[in-house]
Parts: C-alpha cells; sequence; structure tokens
C-alpha cells in the first residue's frame, strides 16, 4: 500500500499506464540508452481522498536547465494568462504599491501583463531558459525552487505578497505541506493563494487521461483541495473552472476566517460527489474506458497503415508521450510528429521516440491522417491547418473516445 503524500492515509490504485518517462523531456537520438523510465499509476487517498501519482521521478530528471515547455505557446494560452493578471491589476493589486509572486512562472506569459503595468512582481522558476525567456520581457525571475527558505528570503526582499499564483506548477510540487509553509512565509494576512490546475474530472469524466504524466502529482478536485488547505492551516474560499486544457480548475486558498467562501465551492464540492469523483466504482469504470481508447487507437492506426495510407501526429505535448507509451505507438504506426516549440523539433518523443519534425514537415507531407495530440488547442489548430482538411485529410481524436473528423 502506498501512503498519501498529502495525510499519510492509505492510497489505492486506480489506474495503470504502464512504464512511461518523463514526459517533456525529449531526447536527441543519442540520449536515448539514459532514459529513466517508472510505473505511471494513480490512485487515492482513502482518508483525504487526493489522486495522486504512485511513484515519482526525481525531481532533477523532470526539471533541468533546458525545460522544453513554454507556456507561451499557443494564442489560447498567451490571451487566457493576460487575462488573468488584468482580473490581478483591477482586484487584489488595485491598491497601494502591491506585490504578486508566481510559482513557476515559465516564460512569463502571466507577469509580463503585471510588469507592463508598472506593478512589484516576482517569478519564481528553477528552469533557466524559461527564466531567460522571462526577463527578456521584462518580468523579474529568481532563478530558484518554491520554498520556505527562498519566501522567507523573497519576504525580507520585497515585503509580504498580496497575490501568490501559479498555473499548471503547483499539482507538480510533491511536497504540498512545504509549499503551504512557504505560501505562509510570503502571504500578507488579507492575500490570496491562487492556483489553476487540471481538474480531476477533467481527467476522468471528460476521458483525458493524456492529462496523467509524471509531472502531474496531483489531480485536484475541490475536496481533496479544501481538505489539504484545512490540514495545513488555509481555507478555501472560491473555485472556477476554465476552459484551459480541456478543463481546469482555479483555485484560491486565505488565511482562514479572512474571507468568505463563495457559493461557487459548495456548488462544486456538491456536484463531484454527484459525480462520484471519489468513488472506487467510478475509477473502474474510467479505467476500462481508457483501455478502450488504446485497442481502438491502435487498431485504428493498423488499418489505415494496412490500407497503404499515411498518418503523423500534430502536437507533441506531454500528452504525446501519455499516450505513444501506453498504446505502445513507435514509429512503425506513426512515423513523426510536428510541433511549433523550436525547442522540442529534431527530438525525439521520450520513450516511444516518435521524431519531431517542425509544421512544415506536415505541409510537406500531406498525409491523409493526422492525430490531434494537442486537442485541447482544436480550433486554433484546424483553422490554422485548413488546408488539410480541404485537400481530404482527416483527423484523429482519441479524447473522449477514438473518432475520425
Ligand atoms: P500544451 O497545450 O501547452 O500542453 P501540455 O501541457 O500537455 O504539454 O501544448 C501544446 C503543444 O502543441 C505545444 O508543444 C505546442 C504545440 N502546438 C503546435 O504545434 N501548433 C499549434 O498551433 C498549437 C496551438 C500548439
Ligand atoms: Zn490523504
Amino acid at each position: 500500500m502506498y501512503s498519501c503524500r498529502v495525510c499519510n492515509g492509505p492510497v489505492r490504485e486506480v489506474i495503470d499506464l504502464g512504464r512511461q518517462p518523463s514526459a517533456n523531456r525529449f531526447v536527441l537520438p543519442d540520449e536515448v540508452e539514459g532514459e529513466l523510465f517508472l510505473r505511471l499509476a494513480v490512485g487515492m487517498c482513502d482518508d483525504c481522498t487526493m489522486v495522486q501519482l504512485l511513484e515519482d521521478m526525481p525531481q532533477e530528471v523532470r526539471y533541468h536547465d533546458t525545460y522544453r515547455y513554454h507556456a507561451s505557446g499557443s494564442a489560447s494560452h498567451r490571451k487566457h494568462f493576460e487575462q488573468v493578471a488584468r482580473r490581478f491589476l483591477e482586484g487584489e493589486l488595485a491598491k497601494d504599491d502591491p506585490f504578486i509572486v508566481e510559482i513557476g512562472c515559465n516564460d512569463g506569459v502571466m507577469l509580463e501583463t503585471i510588469a507592463q503595468a508598472g506593478v512589484r512582481h516576482l517569478g519564481v522558476d528553477p528552469a533557466k531558459d524559461v527564466a531567460a525567456l522571462a526577463a527578456a520581457k521584462g518580468v523579474r525571475v529568481r532563478t530558484t525552487f518554491f520554498d520556505e527558505p527562498a519566501a522567507v528570503e523573497i519576504r525580507a526582499e520585497h515585503g509580504p505578497a498580496d497575490v501568490i499564483f501559479g498555473a499548471n506548477t503547483i499539482c507538480h510540487v510533491s511536497d504540498q505541506e512545504a509549499l503551504l509553509r512557504g505560501v505562509d512565509a510570503l502571504l500578507s494576512d488579507d492575500g490570496i493563494y491562487a492556483f489553476e490546475e487540471p481538474y480531476l474530472d477533467t481527467v476522468v469524466g471528460r476521458m483525458a487521461f493524456d492529462q496523467v504524466y509524471d509531472e502531474h502529482i496531483y489531480y485536484f478536485t475541490a475536496r481533496s483541495v479544501r481538505a489539504m488547505a484545512e490540514r495545513f492551516g488555509f481555507e478555501l474560499v472560491d473555485v472556477e473552472e476554465l476552459a484551459l486544457h480541456g478543463g481546469e480548475v482555479r483555485y484560491v486558498l486565505a488565511r482562514p476566517g479572512r474571507r468568505q467562501p463563495t457559493r461557487a465551492v459548495a456548488e462544486m464540492l456538491a456536484r463531484e460527489s454527484a459525480l462520484g469523483l471519489a468513488e472506487p466504482a467510478r475509477f473502474e469504470r474510467w479505467a476500462a474506458d481508457v483501455a478502450r481508447v488504446r485497442t481502438d487507437l491502435v487498431e485504428l492506426l493498423g488499418d489505415i497503415r494496412a490500407q497503404g495510407k499515411t498518418v503523423v501526429g500534430y502536437g507533441s505535448p506531454a500528452k504525446t508521450s501519455t499516450v505513444t507509451n501506453y498504446c505502445g505507438i513507435g514509429t512503425e504506426l506513426l512515423p513523426f510528429v510536428v510541433d511549433s516549440t523550436p525547442a522540442k523539433q529534431g527530438r525525439l518523443v521520450p520513450g516511444s521516440h516518435i521524431p519531431v519534425r517542425s509544421p512544415e514537415a506536415f505541409t510537406e507531407a500531406q498525409p491523409d491522417y493526422a492525430v490531434l495530440f494537442a486537442w485541447n488547442h482544436t480550433e486554433e489548430i484546424m483553422a490554422k491547418e485548413k488546408e488539410f482538411r480541404d485537400r481530404g485529410g482527416r483527423w484523429i481524436l482519441y479524447v473522449p473516445e477514438v473518432r475520425v473528423l
């Protein structure tokens, strides 16, 4: 039995996606020897209901100097984070000399707007190359992990933070207690700690099982976040559903008694229990549905090959690694994938070793089919690749089930 990272309770396995590498660690052809794998399996804590990975990759493997995920890679993400920043500027930061800290600022996609408004801010990110991209946008960055010692130093230098923010970062942190001790050390008495992360109902209810990968240690719900907040001296005061990454939730924590929890919190808790999001039977159904996607996708790719037609992958987010490794899809079924991120091109998808090429290769190859791995950007990509459809190309989607468009 595994024990819960948050409360030490017993964690029951709900799905096993097999041996998987670190999903954003795109390798060069001569680096494949040294690849590290883990058993990518998810479980739920019997006591606090936190859904989490059973095993985790060493931190040094997940984050290194050249982290190849750039949050500014899509127009919808840029727009979302500009709105997040505007909302802070008009809300929590509309006061005398405010200060905001972002944990995992990546390439500065959110803080850029804050910096342009001339508001005091600090991005904290351990990855040197993304931090350099942020700095080039005029964003102040500290290249380090966010922990209590870092938080104490930041407060000594800049004073307390009115807002501490994280997006697609907080679920990556194994030791949430240490993280919340850092938040406690840095947050002002009335400040908020807001984070936007993949939502368990998206992963299970909407079948986005490809959100499961080594960096996503936790799959939060309002219920599990509330339990965690209370355990470590905070209160869950607001939640909000977001469209990003197929469906995320923004959780807002404050010091206990400082803010009246919104109705949205009670509503989300009620909906989660109606959905059975803490019930083993729900996960059993999910695991069976996920296995069905694997069978159908492998069969479809095999049929396409048998018919002498061509198929490539579109987008190489971390999801591509989860899906190809779980399904056992290699270059024999999918000769290459294309991705607009220059840092991924010329490398191989971790584990399945499918080459990543630039989107021009897609236009040149004129494939008959394309598996849309970056399905959370369907609109943007289909608009961009209209020509593919116009000349008879067909998109393959596999969430929530395998289908050809
Ligand atoms: P993202 O949605 O940020 O996913 P994840 O967090 O799962 O890694 O990644 C989208 C990927 O798709 C990213 O590698 C860039 C790529 N992409 C394209 O290649 N073309 C596009 O038009 C868009 C929008 C994204
Ligand atoms: Zn627990």
